[in-house]
């Protein structure tokens, strides 16, 4: 008798999988505006079905100007919904839900980036291309500015935890609604402050997500803004003593960096492996007599590098955040928080609207400020709790990768989280490996591009915007890794990344590289062909 009702069950199981698939999706896209209308909270502005290959614009201008494209071709057959949920009587999020045709049963969260604010189509692009139902939001505000943090509070807890976590409740229930059933596993992806809300969401809300894929997560995120300000005192205006070109930077001192430690791994090849191994001299480059001092350095300057690269403690003399790993000169990011003259925008902003307030001179910050936002720490945004245990003990998977050349997030940052969530818990690594993997991507400067074998499916530009089935493949595609290890149980031992010709997949491979699981290294035999994944191995 049990056998036969279970037999039955089984047989409607699969009819409903059946009509999930088969029902009619045009009727049921005009009808989720009013269906989702009684969701507590919610505004729903329109639904419609859009096909896949349509280039959306979208018009925002607060957040066209803050980079985010401003368009997305998409990848899939969809109903898109956009929507807006109030947050609190002085807040709220705009999102979107991308409902593919193809559902495979699964829910996806985006994050955002920098002080953002805005959402991030690419992801939504990604994620519904593959098949996932995807939602994404503003983080409370639109636009790069912290400035709509002053005096608002509410907005800020936005920004720091509320926004993904109401994302993801509001975009499960639409989704549920949309397609009759609920999701089966449900999982995140970003990078930057998308890393650090994806953990924030392991952290403190373990049951959102079966699965996280996030990289070079802003985790002690206080202390990361002030970090950027030390620069600034470090190097100051472009008239101080101690000022540092961004020719300078990327000519002079990366070559020298390479000339001391790229051969430590035994290839010369313009990657450093394991830049922890690369202790730094910049005093190789103090202008001697005679020398040209178009190739030299000031000893004032090359103490200034010497402090770039060293760690930042705090008056008690506590460490507040990691050095840098060099590698990373010739990058974007040189002109960013380098060689700015003033202290970064995050910086500013944060302590102009959210630590202090906007008559506040930045240039002078100092040990004391920063230390004084670090106490503040608003809403717990530091990010950094050790004991993971509820998402471990609900099977939740989480993987971090971190660009050993990313100078805006420092890759031993994430080093120190890890360690710190071991210790915290009492694992050793092999245990660490049950639910969180931490990959450490050679060359790779900031969630991507860089020198590096950099693309390994962590987002669209890193499958060159090309869904074919190799870039999905889960052995060099860290999204679909994700999911193969939640929903089959085979977790990624490394990663395979790969550096195209002129980062052109038209162009041909020109190495690939498999990227190890911390705390394992990357090592070269020494004999092989250095561009093929074969002659490395982890160690
Ligand atoms: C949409 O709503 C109409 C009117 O309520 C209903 O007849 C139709 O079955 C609904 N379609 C779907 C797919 O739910
Ligand atoms: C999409 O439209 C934008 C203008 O809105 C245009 O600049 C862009 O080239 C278009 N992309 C494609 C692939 O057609
Ligand atoms: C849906 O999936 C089927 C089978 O996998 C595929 O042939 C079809 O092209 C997909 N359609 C869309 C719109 O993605
Ligand atoms: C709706 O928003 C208010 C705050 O504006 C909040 O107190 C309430 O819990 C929300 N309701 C739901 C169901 O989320
Ligand atoms: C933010 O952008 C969304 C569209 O993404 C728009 O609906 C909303 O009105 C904007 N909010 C503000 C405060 O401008
Ligand atoms: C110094 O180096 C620069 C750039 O490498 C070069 O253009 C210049 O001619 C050199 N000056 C002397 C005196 O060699
Ligand atoms: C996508 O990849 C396929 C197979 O490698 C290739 O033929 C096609 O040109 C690529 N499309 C784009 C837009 O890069």
């Amino acid at each position: 008798m049990l056998g036969k009702f279970l037999f039955l069950q089984t047989i409607l199981l699969w009819l409903s999988g059946i009509y999930a698939t088969s029902f009619d999706f045009d009727s049921a896209c005009d009808n989720i505006t009013s269906q989702a209308a009684s969701i507590a909270n919610t505004t729903i502005f329109f639904s419609e079905v859009v096909p896949a290959g349509t280039n959306l614009s979208f018009d925002n201008p607060t957040c066209d100007a803050t980079g985010v494209a401003s368009f997305q071709v998409t990848l899939a057959d969809m109903c898109r919904v956009a929507l807006s949920v109030s947050t609190s009587d002085q807040s709220g999020i705009a999102m979107e839900a991308w409902l593919p045709r193809n559902w495979t049963g699964r829910f996806l969260s985006t994050g955002n980036g920098g002080l953002g604010g805005c959402i991030q189509y690419a992801d939504m692009a990604y994620g519904a291309g593959l098949g996932f139902a995807t939602v994404g939001a503003n983080n409370g505000h639109n636009g790069s500015s912290g400035q709509p943090f002053f005096d608002h509070p509410e907005v800020l807890a936005d920004y720091v935890f509320r926004s993904v976590h109401t994302n993801v409740l509001v975009g499960e229930e639409i989704t549920k609604m949309f397609y009759g059933s609920p999701h089966r596993f449900s999982y995140y992806f970003g990078c930057s402050t998308g890393g650090r809300q994806g953990f924030k969401s392991v952290q403190d809300f373990p049951d959102d997500f079966d699965g996280v894929l996030v990289g070079s997560p802003g985790l002690n995120y206080n202390n990361l803004m002030s970090y950027f300000g030390r620069y600034f005192n470090i190097l100051g205006t472009p008239d101080s003593p101690s000022f540092i070109t961004a020719d300078q930077w990327s000519n002079l001192i990366h070559e020298n960096v390479l000339k001391q430690c790229d051969a430590i791994d035994g290839v010369a090849d313009g990657i450093i492996e394991d830049p922890s191994l690369c202790d730094y001299k910049p005093e190789e480059l103090i202008c001697i007599p005679g020398s040209n001092s178009s190739d030299c350095l000031t000893a004032t300057q090359a103490a200034a590098v010497r402090q770039v690269f060293s760690p930042m403690y705090d008056l008690r003399g506590n460490l507040m955040f990691p050095k840098l790993r060099p590698g990373g000169e010739d990058t974007v990011y040189v002109e960013l928080i380098f060689t700015g003259g003033t202290p970064v925008s995050f910086t500013s902003d944060w302590f102009h609207y959210v630590v202090f307030d906007p008559s506040f001179d930045v240039t002078k910050l100092d040990l004391a400020d920063y230390q004084h936002a670090e106490d503040l720490n608003p809403f717990n945004i530091a990010t950094f709790k050790g004991d993971l245990s509820a998402f471990r003990s609900r099977n939740g998977k989480v993987m971090v990768y971190h660009g050993q050349a990313d100078i805006l997030g420092s890759p031993v940052e994430t080093e120190l989280y890890y360690n710190h969530v071991a210790r915290t818990m009492g694992l050793p690594p092999t245990k660490m490996d049950d639910f969180m993997r931490f990959f450490r991507i050679s060359g790779m400067s900031h969630c991507v591009t860089g020198d590096g074998a950099w693309q390994f499916g962590q987002n669209l530009l890193a499958v060159g915007g090309n869904l074919t089935a190799e870039n999905l493949n889960p052995d060099r595609n860290a999204l679909t890794a994700l999911v193969r290890w939640v929903e089959e149980g085979i977790a990624p031992d490394t990663l395979l990344g790969t550096k195209y010709v002129n980062d052109t997949p038209e162009l041909g491979v020109e190495f690939s590289r498999r990227h190890c699981r911390y705390p394992l290294r990357n090592t070269y035999d020494r004999t092989g062909d250095s561009t093929v994944p074969e002659s490395w191995s982890c160690q």
